[in-house]
């Protein structure tokens, strides 16, 4: 879909044309020329259609008199005064999935808009990133869609709101990063492995100027990357570090701020194998590290005043003659062992010396992990938060702020210190530790595992997006399918925090 900001509406436009109403009834500037073009179609059917211009909701009219346009579409602002940038991203949302498979272009006419909670430059840039996001789908592998599953919408134009086509150029950033990580989270395990996941992100990060540092498996193995390569073993895909590096400060001596992933590009549990039933799903469980290579992008792509390393863990978790057993014990490169009790608790133990990895190599102040690590968090918050643990109250209030700006929703959970009743759950008899808890909680001990691969002095937060990565049934700026989730969230929160 090609988004554009002509200044003016032209009147000759035969496609759709996008009005906004608010609470009332009260039309917009726009809606207001329409209804007057058209001899008073737009109240007619707003009566007729109990439209009122509450927020969210929407009319269509057909054919409408007076105008050139074939379609009007009515969406409702609500309290224009409480419009804000998620409301405006929800609208554009809505013409996207209403629109997509019936127009092939529309206008969103945002003439001598004012009064709205944001300055209208950035409503229409708002507008144009919902849509855009809304719109986003993967038809790669269906070769036999008819012409009516096909999406027409190809242009949407946003009129009349001067300076935002310099609003949304950043936004623009940020949609490309999403929809990258969304393809990573959406390809299958046959196609997207630890190698060829390493190779689409040094083709996407490198054009914009971020560094990208590949190990292998030899050389992890030279490090002492135990944790890690214990999950790789039973795999004939060998697995691979990612670290991606942005520094848009200036200065290369600046303290990072350092974002890890989990990317378990296929997680059948191992040896301690998962039940058939919905385990295709875990072809997403690399969905932590798409965020962080998504996030890097975003980030580079919007030139940010920062400096921001991505470190992605890749592996893939399979049965074989040569996986690692329950009971195996290994050394993780920080010298801590760790007994495998159960081969599926996979993820802390690839993110253990990723992490650790991470804080030898760049010493950040800052540490942030994404990983779909437990199904217990989807127990406990369902799919509208991921799972957010951190012992340092400053971070969290960071965090769930820039959650609450980017639409990635995070609820705070419990962790305890190093020590902590939580903690002690994963004490082993025979090790320094095992890798799961009991079955309660399940989510803070795996939280408490990873803790305790956190350095001195590292302010570190963990979020567990199981729940968030993959929804079935579409929400107001994606589709069904892989969200996206965390891409928009770090942008924030890099932009609120580290950005001088
Ligand atoms: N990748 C899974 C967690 C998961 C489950 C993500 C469902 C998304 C949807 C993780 O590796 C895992 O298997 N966790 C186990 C831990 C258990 C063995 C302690 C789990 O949650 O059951
Ligand atoms: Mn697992
Ligand atoms: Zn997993």
């Amino acid at each position: 879909m090609n988004i554009d900001f002509p200044s003016a509406l032209d009147p000759a436009h035969t496609g759709t044309r996008i009005l906004l109403v608010g609470e009332g009834a009260a039309l917009t500037p726009g809606a207001a020329a329409a209804e007057a073009a058209s001899g008073g179609q737009l109240g007619r059917a707003m009566r007729a259609g109990a439209f009122s211009g509450r927020k969210g909701e929407t009319l269509e009219i057909l054919a409408p008199s007076g105008l050139a346009a074939d379609r009007l579409l009515l969406l409702g602002l609500g309290e224009p005064a409480k419009a804000d940038a998620a409301l405006l991203e929800e609208l554009g949302g809505k013409a996207a999935a209403a629109l997509q498979l019936k127009a092939a272009s529309a206008v969103a006419d945002l003439t001598d808009l004012s009064g709205l909670a944001l300055p209208v430059a950035e409503a229409a840039a708002h507008f144009a990133l919902g849509a855009r996001l809304r719109a986003f789908r993967q038809d790669r592998y269906r070769t036999k869609l008819k012409d009516d599953e096909k999406p027409k919408l190809q242009a949407l134009a946003i009129v009349g709101a001067a300076g935002s086509a310099e609003a949304y150029g950043p936004l623009a950033s940020i949609a490309q990063a999403v929809e990258f990580t969304r393809e990573l989270v959406t390809e299958p395990a046959n196609r997207l492995y630890p190698e060829s996941f390493a190779m689409r992100v040094r083709e996407a990060a490198e054009p914009l100027g971020i560094g990208v540092t590949i190990l292998d498996e030899a050389e992890m193995r030279a490090q002492g990357f135990g944790c890690l390569l214990g999950v790789a073993q039973g795999s004939a895909r060998p697995p691979r570090l990612v670290a991606l590096e942005w520094n848009g400060t200036g200065n290369p001596d600046a303290t990072p701020v350092a974002f890890v992933g989990k990317g378990v590009t296929f997680d059948t549990g191992g040896i301690s194998i998962k039940p058939a039933a919905g385990m295709e799903d875990m072809k997403w469980d690399m969905g932590g590290a798409a965020a962080v290579a998504g996030a890097l992008l975003a980030l580079a792509g919007r030139r940010a005043r920062a400096r921001v390393v991505g470190v992605l863990g890749l592996v893939e978790n399979m049965p074989d003659g040569n996986a690692q057993r329950p009971g195996d014990i290994v050394t993780s490169l920080s010298g801590q062992t760790v007994e495998v009790i159960n081969t599926d608790a996979e993820g802390r133990l690839v993110l253990a010396d990723a992490m650790w990895w991470t804080q030898q190599t760049f010493r950040p102040k800052t540490m942030v992990d994404l990983a779909t690590l437990t199904g217990a968090i989807i127990i406990a918050l369902g799919h509208e938060y991921a799972g957010l643990f951190t012992v340092h109250d400053d971070l969290a209030e960071a965090l769930i702020a820039a959650g609450k700006a980017s639409g990635d929703r995070l609820w705070r959970q419990p962790l305890g210190e190093v020590g902590s009743a939580y903690d002690k759950l994963t004490d082993s008899a025979i090790a320094d530790m095992k890798n799961v808890g009991p079955r309660e909680g399940g989510s803070i001990t795996a939280a408490q595992f990873l803790q305790r691969f956190v350095q001195e002095g590292v302010r570190w937060a963990h979020l567990d997006i199981a729940g968030t990565v993959w929804k079935t049934k579409p929400g107001p700026t994606h589709d069904k399918g892989a969200t996206g989730f965390g891409v928009r969230l770090l942008d924030r929160f890099v932009a609120a925090h580290f950005e001088g």
